[in-house]
């Protein structure tokens, strides 16, 4: 393994090596949020306001980490959340992160705004051992609705015919966030699409996104996006209680609780501090999942046992894949397991589905 890597001890390392790494602008891109970046801080800053309860004098000789998400089984309750963009990270993109993601048996989902395609994609990772016993872990297609509605009707043909599960389509981002860090390195995006025609020039997010993304989406829309798939749809996205009860409503299997990693509307709520009211409203009905703010095993199992089926997580992900590649993001896997499986063992749990809500307190 590269020198770097082995020196990388926790998830938080890579971000300070991908800072040496990457160029400013896309080392912003990756770390930066909204506004005065208050939601992306207290994200993390709400995960450590919790404390846990442990259990005593329990064999915990074995854990079992698997668990299922939308009826496809992982090795980990971590899968890897939807970015776009991921050549500014590193040249692999998102064929590294796919495989790295089939090694650990941890799902990953790939961004309409992805920099390879839906296909070659969805044969990344093909021939990497999954880990033992476990088949291909789930791969979702994440979309973003584009004004044309016949462009995002072909997405999800297409996701659908390369194999991927499940559509998660995300909804807090009718317009892009002022994302002030890009707005002051005055960031264009090289207009570099897997799943569009690149246009070689350059462009501001504002502006792209301006030209692609559907304003107008609403809940009515929910049902065509139905009518075009067999596949699952997951809401990513929600915030809020009455959301979540919507989307069930709605026909989605999946709410996924995010702020979008605080790049969205800033001083929105911290995600771990609605996942209550959201498994309350949800009551079984679907699977929940949350993203935005998991940095080490300890926060995934705070998720877990507050009634979450499975985290995502994005940057440090993205920072991994700067430092290392295919290599930097099975490290982050690695590290990962070890700390989920080590926050278990010193809980007294033996698999997360016996994780419970007292658990965890405020
Ligand atoms: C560089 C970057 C690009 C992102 N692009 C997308 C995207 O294309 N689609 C999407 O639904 N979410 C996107 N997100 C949000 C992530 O899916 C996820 O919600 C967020 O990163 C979770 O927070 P965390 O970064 O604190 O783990 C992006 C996040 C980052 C960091």
């Amino acid at each position: 393994m590269d020198d770097r890597l082995t020196r990388v001890l926790q998830l938080s390392d890579f971000e300070g090596l991908a800072e040496a790494t990457l160029e400013r602008s896309s080392f912003d891109y990756i770390a930066g949020g909204a506004g005065e970046e208050i939601t992306l801080r207290d994200n993390i800053a709400a995960f450590q306001r919790r404390r846990l309860c442990p259990r005593v004098l329990v064999d915990v000789s074995k854990i079992d980490l698997s668990t299922e998400m939308l009826g496809g089984r992982v090795a980990l309750p971590v899968g890897v959340a939807p970015m776009a963009f991921q050549h500014l990270a590193h040249p692999d993109a998102e064929l590294a992160m796919a495989r790295a993601s089939v090694a650990a048996g941890a799902a990953f989902c790939l961004s309409t705004l992805s920099s390879f395609s839906i296909e070659e994609v969805a044969e990344a990772g093909d021939g990497t051992d999954a880990p033992h016993g476990f088949g291909r872990p789930p791969r979702w297609f994440q979309l973003y609705v584009h004004r044309d509605r016949g462009v995002s009707a072909e997405l999800v043909a297409r996701a659908e015919a390369a194999g991927y599960s499940a559509i998660t389509v995300t909804v807090d981002l009718p317009v892009a966030g002022y994302r002030m860090r890009d707005l002051r390195n005055d960031l264009a995006y090289p207009q570099r699409f897997g799943n569009f025609p690149s246009t070689g020039s350059e462009r501001p997010l504002i502006e792209t996104i301006a030209g692609m993304n559907d304003r107008s989406l609403a809940w009515r829309d929910v049902a065509w996006l139905r009518g075009l798939t067999k596949l699952p749809i997951v809401i990513k996205g929600v915030v809020t209680a009455d959301d979540a009860a919507r989307a069930v409503a709605h026909g989605a299997a999946g709410v996924w609780v995010s702020n979008h990693g605080g790049r969205q509307l800033d001083r929105s709520l911290a995600t771990i501090d609605v996942l209550d009211e959201v498994v309350q409203a949800v009551a079984g009905r679907a699977e929940v999942y949350l993203d935005s703010g998991v940095r080490r095993g300890v926060d995934v199992v705070t998720a877990l046992a507050m009634g979450a089926r499975a985290v995502f997580i994005g940057k440090a992900f993205d920072f991994a894949l700067a430092v290392g590649g295919e290599a930097g993001v099975r490290r982050a896997f690695a590290l990962l397991t070890a700390e989920v499986e080590s926050t278990m063992a010193l809980m007294g749990v033996t698999s997360v589905s016996r994780l419970t809500r007292r658990m965890v307190v405020p």
